[in-house]
């Protein structure tokens, strides 16, 4: 049985920046991870955890309360364990600055971009939901504040993401540009043993995800590309399968082959999920996996961010079905 701490040991050369630093940052991520299992395990036991907190977040969406309390956790474990300089949050709208004691500014490196609760209109009905990082090294040089320009960095320059699902196990998976690994929690001793070593794509072409739901408000790319997965013919019709938490959907697609779509539609002309907290994070993992993630035309990490909470269309999966997808929404615009 193999830790993640020793697996990250182990692998300490792999990693081109701090190892120590590493450790720390993984230590706080492992930690968080753990306190917010426990909430999400006893969600159903207790009022207090489950529902509306009443506050519409900057996302324009209801939050719930657990969404606050994975914000909070989050963010009190990477202070703690003094790694890194700033953090932005899907809950939060400005860039939140750490200050060391007696200082007015961190020497830390790491910048940390995270969806806390992703997938929480789950919560409340036992559904698989998750926690998304991303981190970065700042661009700012490490005796100054930072700024939001360290934030707003193409996802290519993530050195590290990962998520962790809080489902029928809890799974955290993660990348530091050297492959995908999987550890699951033992719920009984705390520890994340390596469960999933080298995660990639299978050849397989499964399943197809997306909320049909919003078909008549999709592109006609995106409606021919649906049909495509419909029909019978060769490998085809895919399977569908949509649960409505990204992390939930792209591990099971990423683990049985299939492609994850959130597109644009008349209703959302940019798309749903958040570029800096959701699509980078993902579009590493999956290119690491041997796959490919797309807006429709181009490559998700090559996005120059605008701004902290910028949505954009994602399209992940396997290359040759990312491929057809893009295929689709090409000749749609001829
Ligand atoms: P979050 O809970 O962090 O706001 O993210 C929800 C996202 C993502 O997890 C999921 O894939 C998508 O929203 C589902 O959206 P629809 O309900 O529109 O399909
Ligand atoms: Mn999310
Ligand atoms: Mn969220």
């Amino acid at each position: 049985m193999y830790t993640l701490g020793e697996f990250i040991i182990d692998n300490r050369d792999r990693f081109l920046y701090s190892t120590e630093s590493l450790l720390r940052l993984f230590s706080s991520i492992k930690l968080a991870a753990k306190a917010i299992n426990k909430e999400v395990n006893k969600a159903g036991l207790t009022k207090t955890i489950i529902g509306s907190s009443g506050i519409i977040n900057i996302q324009g969406e209801h939050q719930q309360k657990l969404d606050n309390y994975a914000h909070k956790v989050f963010i009190e474990s990477l202070k703690s364990r003094n790694v890194v300089c700033g953090i932005a949050s899907e809950e939060e709208k400005n860039f939140i600055m750490i200050k060391e004691e007696n200082d007015n500014f961190s020497k830390n490196e790491y910048i940390v971009l995270l969806d806390p609760l992703d997938g929480s209109s789950n919560i409340d009905v036992n559904v698989p939901i998750g926690t998304i990082f991303s981190v970065y090294i700042r661009k700012s040089s490490i005796n100054t504040n930072i700024t939001l320009e360290d934030f707003l960095q193409e996802g290519h320059k993530q050195i590290l993401a990962g998520y962790i699902i809080y489902g029928s196990s809890t799974i955290l998976v993660y990348t530091i540009g050297n492959g995908v690994y999987g550890f699951t929690l033992d719920p009984t001793i705390g520890t994340f043993y390596l469960s999933h070593p080298n995660i990639s794509f299978p050849e397989k072409e499964k399943i197809y995800s997306i909320n049909e739901g919003n078909y008549d408000r999709f592109p006609i790319g995106v409606k021919h590309f649906i049909k495509y997965c419909q029909e019978n013919k060769g490998n085809r019709p895919y399977t569908a399968r949509y649960i409505g938490s990204l992390v939930g959907d792209f591990h099971r697609n990423m683990i049985q082959g299939g492609i994850y779509i959130y597109p644009n539609h008349s209703h959302s002309p940019n798309g749903k999920l958040r570029l800096l907290y959701e699509c980078n994070p993902i579009a590493f993992l999956t290119e690491q996996a041997g796959g490919k993630a797309s807006d429709g035309t181009k490559r998700i990490l090559d996005i120059k961010p605008s701004s902290l909470h910028q949505r954009t269309p994602f399209i992940c999966g396997p290359i040759n079905m990312v491929n057809k997808f893009e295929a689709f929404m090409n000749k749609s615009k001829i």
